[in-house]
């Protein structure tokens, strides 16, 4: 069962969907994080195309959800904190948009869901990748509010932040995640829109894990 929470950077998708998974100890997929690995590999290669390809396709990328982390690996080596970077940041719309990447991703994705109960984030879930979702979610949140939470968030992790930077970062990855060619940001039809700007953390996660567990007690 797959559960889809869309939205772009910062609108609070991440974290809630973490959160709804803790509290109906069900399993969490951070689609972000799985680019953010692929970027990684890019930079490795020296940002070199034909090198990425090569050493993307004889990548293996895991991942597991565990203690409320969505830990990620690449070839056995945990990159869960390295693929936080404002480089990785600055470079992972660019891989992400590249339908060799999004096909690598999807292919690692749809294999992950078949064996459980899963709530998963990202900015094409519910459109590209599981259009027959069980519940789909799309949230929002104004620029402001959305820049101030990266900010917060790599404070807390001890990282390097400047606001103004992290709000460009945003301005620029929304314009070239809902404008690229290859699935880009789209709320799907049949997914219930959620502002997130003037909501509380814990009303946006009642809101969902709401209705995530009637889902998962009515099957
Ligand atoms: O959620 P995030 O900010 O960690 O995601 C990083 C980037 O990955 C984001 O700028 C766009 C891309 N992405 C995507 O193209 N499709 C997804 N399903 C999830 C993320």
């Amino acid at each position: 069962m797959i559960v889809t929470i869309d939205g772009p950077a910062g609108s609070g998708k991440s974290s809630t969907a973490r959160a709804v998974a803790e509290r109906l100890k069900i399993q969490f997929l951070d689609s972000g994080a799985l680019y953010r690995v692929a970027t990684l590999l890019y930079i490795d290669s020296g940002k070199s195309e034909p090198l990425f390809f090569e050493r993307l396709e004889k990548s293996t990328i895991s991942f597991h959800f565990q203690e409320k982390i969505f830990h990620v690996f690449l070839d056995g080596e945990e990159v869960t904190d390295k693929i936080r970077t404002m480089e990785v940041s600055e470079h992972v719309s660019e891989v992400a948009s590249r339908k060799e990447v999004r096909a690598f991703v999807n292919a690692l994705m749809r294999e992950a869901v078949k064996k459980d109960v899963y709530v998963a984030d990202g900015r094409d879930l519910g459109t590209a990748v599981f259009p027959d979702a069980d519940l789909k979610f799309f949230m929002v949140a104004d620029l402001e509010t959305r820049a101030r939470r990266r900010f917060d968030e790599l404070k807390e992790k001890g990282m390097e932040a400047d606001l103004d930077s992290i709000k460009q970062n945003i301005e620029v990855r929304d314009q070239k995640d809902s404008s690229r060619s290859e699935d880009p940001l789209k709320k799907a039809d049949d997914a219930i829109l959620i502002d997130t700007s003037k909501l509380t953390f814990e009303e946006q996660l009642t809101k969902i894990a709401d209705q995530v567990s009637d889902l998962v007690h009515n099957k």
